[in-house]
């Protein structure tokens, strides 16, 4: 357990990007009352999912992160969660085809609501506000009572994370997630794709595979795993009032768990030494995400690993590069060889998200498909040329048809932005073109796998 660590010490640190609440007593009732509600997750699904990690550490899977940039009490809808809890299983079965290795699935949902922004305050048409910071906190309507923090919001968010896990969990193993059945999905959404041509292999092989097991007597019906699936939930620890109150003792082994998802992440602008995000994360037992962008030192980032990871315990820290697709290849490999060369077992994950928005001309903030798709190439082309795992991909994406990235098969224009503009934040992939993106990562995993492949014999 960490030293000198409780779950309310990150009180004694530097915390940005915190709300602050004009009537603290409300903040105080309302975290009061949380703390005795149930926790999302149990602790041993945490260390379930840790175990998994560990095994993307060492090479041997690969971690697939996707969801909304921020949900919303607009959006909180059934159909929603299915469809992007579908969309990553579709990704994930044509990545696992294509690596010949397991596929570690986390959602940035049931709990992703709180958002760091670039500038405190928003101004629209000479008034000026302060920013949405996310439907935990306070409203996107641009009004002056809207962005009030309101602390009865945490009590929403709390409750709709809830539900959406108890979705996910009823999806994942009540027949919903049935490996036939997500072929099926994605054959549907080739037959409407104008890149079908170019995935069609990758598609009929799986067929052909699944065709193969069954003939085996390998199928739904008498392999119970491929009924069903693990799943699991994340979001940025950024509200910490409201992580705090999610943590707790473990009964089991007496760890401190962060019981509001099964992995948390630290953001690019709150990861910085001597943080409080960093403290409090520090003394939980979850996996944990780091964000690694183009302001960090490859000194400061080991300082940091063993600030959150004495032990040097695999599983336990994911490193989340988001440079942009023009930083990647120049920014990434002196965090890798630092890594590498103080032995510290990461999983290292890209995020082709976060450093490649952009102003449109319509006016929207966008990303365009084809930079999303270099800094993947970029990043799988360091850890080629370094000998080490490209072992994740986390993403921003949705199950709906929106029309928020520009590019892709179907190419969405930037006079097209305006018709399903929907999130609450960034620009999210929607469901086609997380599936494009998935086979074209297909392509770079199986390279990884013929390297693995050449280097076994
Ligand atoms: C995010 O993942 O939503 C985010 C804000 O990312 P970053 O901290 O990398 O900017
Ligand atoms: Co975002």
């Amino acid at each position: 357990m960490a030293s000198n660590w409780t779950p309310d010490s990150w009180k004694a640190k530097e915390a940005r990007h915190l709300p602050s609440y004009p009537d603290a007593a409300a903040l105080g009732r309302v975290t009061h009352q949380l703390e005795s509600f149930p926790p999302l997750v149990f602790a041993g699904e945490a260390r379930a999912l840790k175990r998994d990690l560990a095994e993307v550490a060492a090479g041997k899977g690969f971690l697939l992160q996707g969801g909304d940039c921020a949900e919303s009490f607009a959006e909180f809808h059934p159909n929603n969660i299915r469809d992007t809890f579908r969309v990553l299983l579709q990704m994930a079965v044509v990545m696992t085809f294509a690596s010949k290795q397991p596929v570690v699935k986390v959602g940035r949902m049931a709990g992703q609501f709180a958002k760091p922004r670039s500038s405190p305050v928003e101004v629209q048409d000479g008034i000026e506000l302060p920013s949405y910071l996310g439907d935990n906190i306070n409203g996107i309507d641009f009004t002056p009572e809207s962005r009030i923090p309101d602390p009865e919001r945490l009590m929403r968010a709390y409750s709709q994370s809830a539900a959406t896990l108890n979705l996910l969990r009823a999806f994942a193993n009540g027949g919903y997630a049935n490996l036939r059945q997500v072929h099926q999905w994605t054959l549907d959404f080739m037959g409407r794709s104008p890149w079908a041509a170019r995935f069609a292999e990758v598609s009929t092989r799986i067929g052909e595979a699944l065709d193969f097991m069954e003939a085996c007597g390998i199928d739904p019906a008498t392999v119970p795993q491929l009924q069903g699936t693990s799943f699991f939930t994340s979001h940025e620890a950024l509200h910490l009032p409201y992580e705090q109150v999610m943590t707790r003792r473990d009964s089991l082994t007496g760890d401190w768990y962060d019981t509001s998802a099964h992995m948390l992440w630290i953001g690019d602008r709150t990861r910085f030494e001597g943080s409080a995000h960093v403290e409090f994360l520090r003394g939980v037992g979850n996996p944990i995400g780091f964000k690694c962008g183009p302001s960090l030192k490859p000194e400061e980032l080991l300082r940091q690993l063993d600030v959150l990871n004495p032990g040097r315990e695999a599983g336990r820290i994911t490193l989340i590069a988001r440079f942009g697709d023009d930083k990647v290849e120049a920014g990434l490999p002196p965090l890798v060889r630092a890594v590498t060369r103080e032995g510290h077992p990461v999983v290292w994950s890209c995020d082709p998200m976060h450093g490649n928005v952009v102003k449109a001309e319509s006016g929207f903030k966008t990303r365009p498909f084809d930079r999303i798709l270099r800094e993947v190439r970029g990043f799988f082309a360091v850890h080629r040329a370094e000998g080490t795992h490209a072992g994740g991909i986390h993403i921003e994406m949705t199950g709906q048809d929106v029309t928020e990235c520009v590019g892709g098969a179907v190419a969405i224009s930037d006079s097209a932005l305006a018709d399903r503009y929907h999130t609450h934040c960034d620009p999210r992939l929607n469901a086609a073109q997380s599936l494009e993106l998935a086979f074209l990562l297909a392509e770079m995993l199986n390279l990884e796998a013929q390297d693995r492949g050449k280097a076994a014999a």
